[in-house]
């Protein structure tokens, strides 16, 4: 045992009359280290040899049973033993062990406990294995003793979809024995009364089941893991449990479990695990206290206002939604009430449920129905005038100590601010479309936001379950500004030769859910247009610019809404076919432009689009819009359908040969032309962790 394991024993053998108990003490999360392995492991082999003890209960300090397994160890081979080792140790012994599941025990955790012979929760203990999200599957047992405990087809939901499953709902499906009070006490009487007798999982047979039934499990698990292969690969070990015996299955896991662990998506999703929790540290704040907020105010009861009150009354809060008119109000309403008809009738909530939090929301004309919100959110039109307008007024009539947040999409949230008289207590609060459903939340801190109401933001962010990152103030914060230049080099593609459907395959092909083109269809193409207009008067005549979309809102193709845009739409149809009016208006504004039109391969529009978002977060990182790079993986990957499993952007770039990167970033400053300018790679791939 290494030094600092002897000074503080990370694995304590306490002793209940003729019951030990085993203490994991590692935080923060008690995750299974190579010293938490080997504590268990001699404190098992201890439990043996003690003629004295009964069994042992397994419980964790503090309020984590065990989170897993140490996800920083995962970057290179793991070490002895072996977490399978402790399992086999605990399969192995002559007497019982109870799991006292005290709070999470999460994937190589809930093995822990799976490889005892029962298991006793608290009231706040969470169980699953969430190892598909870290790009692998459960490697201490887990596909093999799952099965052996509910069967294989409820196997698969759990392990494919790695979801968290509270106490109550744990007892239901017989993952856990018992819920008490107090989980340790309960454990150390329930190995008492078991009278040495061991009741071991990988000895109980798999139920049979139902072939249809499995293959359904199987079916749902892959559509909606979009058949990445970690899934492919949990399906495949836990049917193996049906149908091979037990060594030969364990073993086959744990391979799987290894090989996975090496791959480039394994990586990629654990940078995503490490870059979540950076993106909750802001240095400045530490010791700053959250104001308080219950009550918030939503001005602007349209697409966003409404997702945002949905949002908020989902988790709890009490939400005032307003409008400049009754009608416009009642339209909001009835939207709100739409979507909880929906999740009711897909059987997401209950009609209870849904009645409770719609009942959160109260819908009121005129901005002085806001006078009592702790927080309110400014959701009314992308206008400068009408923004500074409403802010203006909320400075007189919003409670002292209110914040004050717009969730503009562009403009200049230090403007916004100085309308008001207390710019300290304005931010911008950015939610991405549907508000209620996309995690992304970019926390935008102007130049006087005080660090209170910044804090505020961040608590409230976290309140309502979204991700807050924070960006500076500069048009299109972060995830804007990189979509803009991403698809204006779209369009640039387009007019020397591509066409908007190999566009859209190439970045489809690379996991974008959806190309550019057939997104601007779906966001409709009029917002776009507005907004070049408004920035006209500013635009460099020297710069290129593609007029192709401005062609198309001139003949009023807005894209799905009106039935054509860059593609044509069949009625009902969610996506469009090439249009042969488009690609002759392409080619012939690639004529007049005097632009000899050429191939494009699906390698050289992946490469353009990526070096061209790689490009501006470097450049944004250099003017500290975004506070580190891992910020700018997270604003992607979770606003934008950037493919999880690459990263990020710079997650992506940090593992390409840097020569090429570099020839791809020179091609594309000569492609682009007057007013380029590069980004310092440098800086924006110094990740502090890799996965
Ligand atoms: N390994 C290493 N570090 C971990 C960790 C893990 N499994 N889980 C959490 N941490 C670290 C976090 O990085 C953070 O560190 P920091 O303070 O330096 O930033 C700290 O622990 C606290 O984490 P959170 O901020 O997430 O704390 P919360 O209290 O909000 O949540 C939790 C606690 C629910 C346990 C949450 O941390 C969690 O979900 N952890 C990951 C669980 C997981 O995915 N486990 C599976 C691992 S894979 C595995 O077990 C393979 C097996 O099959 C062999
Ligand atoms: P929208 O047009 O659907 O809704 C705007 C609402 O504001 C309308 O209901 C309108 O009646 C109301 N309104 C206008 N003036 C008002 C006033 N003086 N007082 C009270 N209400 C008033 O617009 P949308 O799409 O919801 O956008 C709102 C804001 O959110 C904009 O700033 C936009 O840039 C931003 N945003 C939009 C996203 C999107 O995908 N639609 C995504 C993220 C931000």
């Amino acid at each position: 045992m290494s030094e600092v394991a002897a000074a503080a024993p990370v694995v304590r053998l306490e002793r209940h009359g003729n019951v030990a108990v085993l203490v994991i003490d590692n935080p923060p999360v008690n995750a299974t280290s190579r010293v938490v392995r080997a504590g268990l492991l001699e404190a098992v082999h201890a439990v043996d040899a003690d003629a004295a003890l009964a069994g042992a209960v397994i419980c964790g300090a503090g309020k984590t049973f065990v989170a897993g397994a140490d996800i920083r160890e995962f970057g290179r081979p793991i070490e002895e033993p072996s977490l399978p080792a402790v399992v086999a140790a605990i399969l192995a012994s002559g007497k019982p062990f109870v799991a006292a599941v005290n709070g999470a025990a999460l994937g190589g955790g809930f093995e822990l406990a799976l490889a005892c012979d029962a298991r006793v929760a608290s009231r706040e203990a969470i169980v699953g294995l969430p190892e598909v999200s870290l790009g692998i599957i459960p490697g201490a047992g887990g596909t093999q003793h799952l099965p052996r405990l509910v069967g294989i087809a409820a196997a698969i939901e759990i392990i494919c979809s790695g979801r968290r499953i509270r106490a109550e709902e744990a007892l239901r499906l017989r993952l856990v024995d018992r819920i008490a009070e107090n989980a340790c006490a309960e454990a150390i009487e329930l190995v008492r009364s078991m009278h040495g007798l061991k009741q071991r999982v990988s000895e109980r047979a798999v139920r049979r089941e139902d072939d249809a039934k499995v293959e359904e499990a199987a079916q749902a698990a892959l559509k909606a893991g979009r058949k990445r292969p970690q899934i492919v690969a949990a399906i495949e070990s836990i049917r193996r449990a049906g149908t091979e015996p037990y060594p030969e299955a364990i073993a086959a896991e744990r391979e799987t479990f290894n090989r996975l662990r090496e791959s480039t998506e394994a990586a990629a999703l654990r940078y995503l695990f490490f870059a979540e929790r950076e993106a909750a540290k802001v240095p400045d704040l530490e010791g700053i206290e959250a104001r308080p907020v219950a009550r918030v105010a939503i001005i602007g009861a349209g697409t966003m206002g409404v997702g945002i009150a949905i949002a908020f009354a989902d988790a709890g809060y009490e939400v005032t939604l307003t409008d400049r008119d009754e009608p416009s109000v009642k339209r909001g309403l009835e939207r709100v009430r739409k979507n909880y008809d929906g999740s009711v009738s897909s059987g997401r909530i209950g009609e209870d449920e849904a009645r409770r939090r719609l009942a959160r929301i109260l819908a009121a004309s005129g901005l002085a129905a806001a006078s009592g919100a702790d927080l309110v959110i400014e959701a009314v039109f992308e206008d400068m005038g009408l923004k500074k307008e409403v802010f203006a007024q909320l400075d007189r009539i919003a409670r002292p100590g209110a914040i004050l947040a717009t969730n503009t999409s562009y403009l200049d949230v230090d403007e916004i601010a100085q309308a008001t008289a207390r710019p300290g207590d304005v931010l911008g609060m950015h939610f991405f479309s549907p508000a209620h459903v996309m995690r992304l939340l970019e926390v935008v801190r102007g130049k006087n936001t005080s660090r209170e109401a910044l804090a505020t933001a961040l608590a409230v962010g976290r309140g309502i379950r979204k991700l807050p990152v924070i960006a500076r103030v500069g048009d299109g914060f972060i995830g804007n500004r990189i979509y803009a230049a991403y698809r204006r080099q779209a369009e640039l593609m387009v007019e020397e030769g591509a066409m908007p459907e190999e566009v859209d395959a190439a970045i489809e092909a690379f996991g974008f859910a959806m190309g550019p083109f057939a997104v601007s269809d779906l966001a409709g193409l009029d917002i776009a247009w507005r907004n070049r207009q408004r920035l006209a008067p500013t635009r460099d005549p020297r710069a290129r610019y593609v007029e192709i979309a401005d062609r198309l809102c001139e003949q009023g193709r807005f894209g799905q809404k009106t039935g054509a845009g860059w593609y044509r739409y069949e009625p009902g149809a969610r996506r469009g076919t090439p249009d042969p009016e488009v690609r002759a208006m392409i080619e012939e504004h690639s004529k007049r432009k005097g632009i000899a039109r050429r191939p494009f391969t699906r390698e050289e529009i992946q490469w353009r689009a990526l070096a061209t978002m790689v490009n501006e977060a470097a450049l944004l990182l250099g003017e500290g819009v975004a506070q580190r790079p891992s910020d700018v993986d997270l604003v992607l990957v979770n606003g934008y359908g950037f493919p999880k499993h690459e990263g990020g952007p710079l997650f992506w770039a940090s593992r390409q040969d840097r020569a090429r990167l570099e020839r791809e970033l020179d091609a594309l400053g000569q492609a682009t032309g007057h007013g380029f300018q590069r980004g310092d790679i440098d800086a924006a791939l110094a990740l502090p962790f890799r996965g």
